[in-house]
């Protein structure tokens, strides 16, 4: 079989993970690209491959079936787009966009091009939170009622001191769009839709446009509630999900990926059986006496961590075979409205409902809702 030919465009921090996947994949890095030829020369000086000053000029010069855009957030559209346009696909580094207007500006192009466009949420794709979907998915592990979902993150002051950072231009959003986006998008690919959701965004202490702490509580259509919170003020890092089904408490505890070992589930008691042994199922949860079955356990396999080369492989694997990938472009729209209706409701204090976020809505065309900056530093405001 041939090699998928790929390439990057965006040589920063990390593109060394793209291109350190696609080394090990079957893949061949036809060419790099970066505005500031320094990068692009260093990273193809690398991985063997050949720079470029654009993604115009590599587009012209070479023939990619797959395109990592590994740029700053705001160039995402922009350049999805134009390589679309010509006819390949997309893998756009989170967050894929920076609002609504601009994921269904991506999707148009998408829909007239004979390329698709593919999301890196690299925590999908560990054998943890697959085996969490499909054993969700199926009933397997019970039905999902109540979940917590953290990212208690750490940035001091000085990460704020590149100009471009902690700004609505720059960054398109703080923790919430930047930080939080992974665990928020693990959440709902575990928990399908969300339906309702009020947060408060506040600015406790960094020199930041817009949140450097964010909490929402989430009703999903399933009937399932959950709450979550962003945060760069904690210093004792940790990336946190847990959900509460019918069956058990399955828990996620790790900071910027996972492997097995992170994961832990707590099957309720057989209650039945407790009442014969005159236990009270409610206090003995951990009782192996009690627990007959632990389908978390059971269903163990080859441990692969989240990160990026697990999806990276499996991308190449799936195109390579013709098959769909299955973190599409619109698979992470929910995460998108998510992120939109949480800066939407702590900017006017009011719940969203996830079926209002049309494009006529507010908040639709950017995350601050085009709110003037002295509003959204007052409503950011806690004193
Ligand atoms: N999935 C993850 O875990 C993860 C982790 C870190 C960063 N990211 C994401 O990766 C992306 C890049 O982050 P980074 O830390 O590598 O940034 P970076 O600043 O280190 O690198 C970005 C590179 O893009 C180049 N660039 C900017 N505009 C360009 C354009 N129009 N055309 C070509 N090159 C351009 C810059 O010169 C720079 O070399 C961001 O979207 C970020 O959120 C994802």
């Amino acid at each position: 079989m041939t090699d998928l030919k790929v390439a990057i465009v965006g040589c920063g921090n990390i593109s060394r993970s793209h291109a350190r996947s696609y080394a090990a994949a079957p893949a061949e890095l036809v060419g790099v690209a970066d505005i500031v030829p320094a990068k692009a020369e260093e990273l193809a000086g690398q991985y063997g491959s050949t720079p470029y000053a654009s993604v115009t000029e590599l587009l012209k010069a070479t023939d990619p079936d797959l395109v990592s855009v590994t740029t700053p957030p705001g160039s995402h559209a922009e350049i999805a787009i134009e390589v679309l346009a010509a006819g390949k696909s997309v893998l756009l580094e989170k967050p894929p966009v920076l609002n609504l207007a601009e994921m269904d500006a991506v999707a148009a192009a998408e829909a007239a091009s004979a390329g698709s466009v593919y999301v890196v949420f690299q925590h999908r794709h560990g054998s943890g939170g697959r085996r969490a979907a499909s054993l969700l998915a199926d009933g397997t592990l019970g039905k999902p009622q109540v979940a917590v979902c953290e990212t208690l993150w750490y940035r001091p002051v000085s990460y704020f001191d590149p100009e471009w950072r902690g700004t609505w231009v720059g960054e398109g959003g703080g923790p919430t769009l930047g930080h939080g986006i992974h665990q928020i998008d693990l959440l709902l690919h575990l928990l399908g839709p969300w339906r309702t959701l009020t947060a408060t965004a506040l600015r406790l202490d960094r020199p930041v446009q817009f949140e450097d702490v964010s909490m929402a509580s989430v009703i999903f259509e399933s009937g399932a509630v959950a709450t979550v919170i962003n945060s760069l003020l904690s210093p004792h890092e940790l990336s946190r999900i847990r959900i509460d089904t019918t069956g058990g408490s399955l828990e996620v505890n790790h900071l910027y990926g996972y492997s097995d070992n992170d994961w832990r589930f707590t099957p309720v008691p057989d209650a039945a059986r407790a009442a014969t042994l005159g236990i009270d199922p409610g206090t003995r949860r951990t009782d192996s006496v009690v627990v007959d079955t632990d389908p978390w356990a059971a269903s163990a396999g080859d441990d692969i961590p989240s990160n990026h080369a697990a999806q990276i492989t499996r991308l190449v694997d799936d195109l390579l075979a013709g098959r769909a990938h299955e973190t599409t472009l619109a698979s992470t729209r929910p995460t998108m409205e998510f992120v939109t209706a949480l800066y939407a409701s702590a900017l006017t204090s009011s719940p969203i409902h996830r079926a209002d976020l049309t494009p006529t809505h507010p908040f639709y065309q950017a995350l601050h809702g085009n709110v003037p900056q002295s509003d959204i530093d007052q409503a950011m405001s806690n004193r």
